[in-house]
């Protein structure tokens, strides 16, 4: 069980696949009641929510369309009547060099990865201020301060999620909620499994050794390293940690 997790609501967002669903399933463990949103059915996310006998949701919807969005909000609060804990964790990750790339492609990114932490936070924070109780993790990625190729959408929107967390923090410390990243390297999720156009024609594996040999930690990160930091940022203990990127990469990058 987490410290102060039991019985609190946790919206987990891309909880379908890899980290999404990682996190889900830690954060029941801790305790908390799940929904899981995500444009596939989250099912095994809330299986194992069920299991351990929480009361659980999946919710399907596309978090960069306002809509779809309000709908899945209200659906939340018709079920659990709030949200407590909300982990933006959806992203996507097209590799592709900017003389590729359109405007179309950084929209696309732009929209998944940050609009969309904008829409769902914006749904559920009014009530965590009335609580005055609430914790927000966002997804980063420790690529903010790599030099990486072909993922120039990526990477902006990636210290955009960095920006948001900061600047949001600043807002809401008065009101008992905490808003932080993290920042992962390459982790072995379904996503980068099934890269697409690596560049020098690198296969995944090729990928995931060549970044695990620059980590101090020299293995492949899985999502299993990353439940704690969430785990952590979510509970009573981290209720003095807000406006931070937690680097949880093997010790690739560091500093602020
Ligand atoms: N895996 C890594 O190496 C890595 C490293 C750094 C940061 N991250 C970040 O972690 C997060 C999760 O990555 P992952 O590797 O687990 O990805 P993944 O591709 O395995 O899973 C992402 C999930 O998000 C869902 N999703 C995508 N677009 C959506 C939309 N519009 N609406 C609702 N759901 C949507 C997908 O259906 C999928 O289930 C992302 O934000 C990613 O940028 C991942």
């Amino acid at each position: 069980m987490g410290k102060g997790h039991q019985g609190k609501v946790a919206v987990i967002t891309g909880a379908a696949s890899g980290l999404g669903e990682a996190f889900a399933m830690r954060l029941a463990e801790d305790g908390t009641q799940i929904v899981a949103v995500d444009l596939k059915p989250a099912d095994k996310a809330v299986a194992h929510a069920k299991s351990l006998g929480r009361e659980a949701i999946a919710i399907r919807c596309d978090i960069t369309d306002p809509q779809q969005v309000g709908a899945m909000a209200q659906q939340v609060n018709d079920k659990f009547g709030r949200c407590d804990i909300l982990v933006n964790n959806a992203g996507v990750y097209p590799v592709k060099f900017f003389h590729e790339m359109t405007f179309e492609d950084w929209r696309r990114v732009m929209a998944v990865n940050l609009d969309s932490i904008f829409l769902i936070t914006k749904a559920f924070i009014a009530g965590m201020q009335d609580r005055r109780w609430g914790r927000i993790v966002n997804l980063a990625s420790n690529t903010f301060g790599l030099t990486v190729e072909a993922l120039v959408h990526y990477v902006a929107s990636k210290g955009g999620v960095i920006g948001f967390t900061r600047a949001l923090a600043t807002e809401m410390g008065s009101y008992g909620i905490t808003v932080n990243a993290i920042g992962p390297s390459l982790t072995r999720t379904p996503g980068t499994m099934s890269f697409n156009k690596l560049p020098g024609e690198m296969t995944s594996q090729q990928f995931y050794e060549l970044i695990a040999n620059m980590q101090a930690i020299k293995r492949i990160e899985e999502p299993s390293d990353l439940v704690g930091a969430v785990s952590f940022l979510t509970s009573d203990d981290a209720a003095f940690i807000t406006g931070q990127t937690l680097y949880v990469d093997g010790g690739l990058v560091r500093g602020a």
